[in-house]
């Protein structure tokens, strides 16, 4: 993860994307000239080290690109990780005996994207790790994939106010659920999620909407990902958040998507809305209190040193508030306290002018870094099209870096 300032110069080109005088994002950039099938071990660093810069870049040009490539990409990102997906193999992730049961992992795994509820997750023959994500028709042969017809509900239906069926299908639509990429259980998330477009619909427009009573709205393209920044979020906090922040930690609840297996989303897709359904850990089976993870508030940037405020509050069970490295943390379990804590803090960044949807042409792989951004799939209507993306991260050699140790794992 360190900075490849003293290797020879890259081979692409990395330009910063073109933003309009209203947007507020400042991260993004489009690399060209690249060939990820033949690619070199010094581009692959300065890969790595232009998505940690540039936090979500777009490659163009990768339609030949044999899935297994993308594979080898990801391993060779993060060469001292276990070789396998974030969320296990498909073999760990499809079994109904696994730690976590198929339907569950299914409905709440944040992978890319759409809610899983009724979907099976399909390896790429030849590279299982790489995962087809889509909507609709996936053609009579992808990559030996025989007349695959991916269906699902609908993602809105994750919100606990359901966003009305007409309206969907008149071609609105909200952020399905804001997250990384991160198992919170046993691994640790992967430092890139890499996303090839190979087939998704251009037109015509859906109307993004918060529906939280802030009256937001935006204009996107289909089967595109949304992201917000938490670099952003926290450059907008005050002196003593900062302060607070860089000295707290939170912990996950084992097996984090099974507890919330029962809760439902805010209309913009930030946060829960806190209704009680959380299950009883004694309800989640057996875990290793080993494996529940306890995380920094505050992740470092290990090449730019930027810091993000990166919290998953859904799956957040209790916050360790602090605001030096010598008091005595607070302990906060009540989930409505940590809730309100979060929410007025991660909202600031969730306008309009802070959304980034890059467009994808077909052959594109949209990559970002996982511990600095949010991301959120925006569902559409199925008449619009069909979608084929191929999605593949590798859970990380090593997890995250706070501001300040923290030494206190309660
Ligand atoms: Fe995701």
């Amino acid at each position: 993860m360190s900075p490849s300032a003293t290797i020879p110069e890259a081979t692409f080109t990395t330009t910063p994307m073109k933003k309009s005088s209203s947007d507020k994002h400042d991260y993004g950039a489009i690399v060209n000239n690249i060939d990820l099938n033949d690619i070199s071990d010094i581009d692959v660093r300065h890969l790595a080290d232009a998505i940690w810069t540039h936090k979500v870049v777009v490659v163009k040009g990768q339609k030949d690109l044999a899935p297994i490539k993308q594979w080898e990409l990801v391993t060779r990102f993060d060469p001292d990780s276990p070789q396998v997906h974030s969320h296990g193999d498909l073999k760990t992730f499809n079994s109904k005996g696994g730690l976590l049961s198929t339907e569950e992992i299914l409905k709440y795994d944040d992978d890319d994207d759409d809610d899983k509820k009724y979907r099976e997750i399909v390896g790429i023959p030849g590279a299982e790790n790489v995962r087809l994500i889509g909507k609709g028709f996936q053609g009579e042969d992808h990559y030996g994939i025989k007349n695959k017809n991916i269906t699902k509900p609908l993602s809105h239906d994750w919100h606990a106010k359901v966003l009305p069926q007409e309206e969907f299908e008149e071609g609105n639509t909200r952020f399905q659920r804001w997250h990384m990429d991160a198992p919170l259980y046993g691994r640790d998330p992967a430092w890139f999620t890499t996303l090839r477009c190979i087939k998704r619909p251009t037109e015509p427009q859906v109307t993004i909407r918060w529906d939280d009573g802030s009256g937001f709205s935006m204009k996107a393209e289909p089967g595109l990902t949304a992201f917000i920044s938490n670099v952003q979020t926290y450059e907008m906090m005050t002196e003593d958040e900062k302060k607070m922040a860089d000295h707290s930690w939170v912990e996950y609840a084992p097996h984090p998507y099974m507890w919330i297996g029962d809760c439902k989303g805010n209309p913009n897709g930030l946060g829960l809305v806190s209704q009680g359904k959380e299950k009883k850990l004694e309800d989640l089976g057996d875990f290793d209190p080993e494996d529940v993870k306890t995380y920094p508030m505050v992740w470092v940037n290990p090449v730019t040193g930027e810091k993000a405020f990166q919290v998953h509050g859904i799956c957040a069970r209790k916050l360790f508030i602090r605001s030096s490295p010598t008091e005595e943390p607070r302990v906060i379990e009540d989930l409505v306290e940590i809730r309100n804590l979060l929410k007025t803090i991660q909202e600031r960044v969730l306008k309009p002018e802070y959304v980034l949807i890059p467009s994808l042409e077909e052959g594109d792989i949209v990559m970002w870094a996982n511990y600095q951004m949010f991301h959120t799939a925006v569902d559409y209507p199925d008449w619009i099209g069909s979608r084929t993306m191929h999605q593949a991260n590798i859970a990380s050699s090593t997890g995250p870096m706070g501001p300040v140790p923290i030494t206190v794992y309660t």
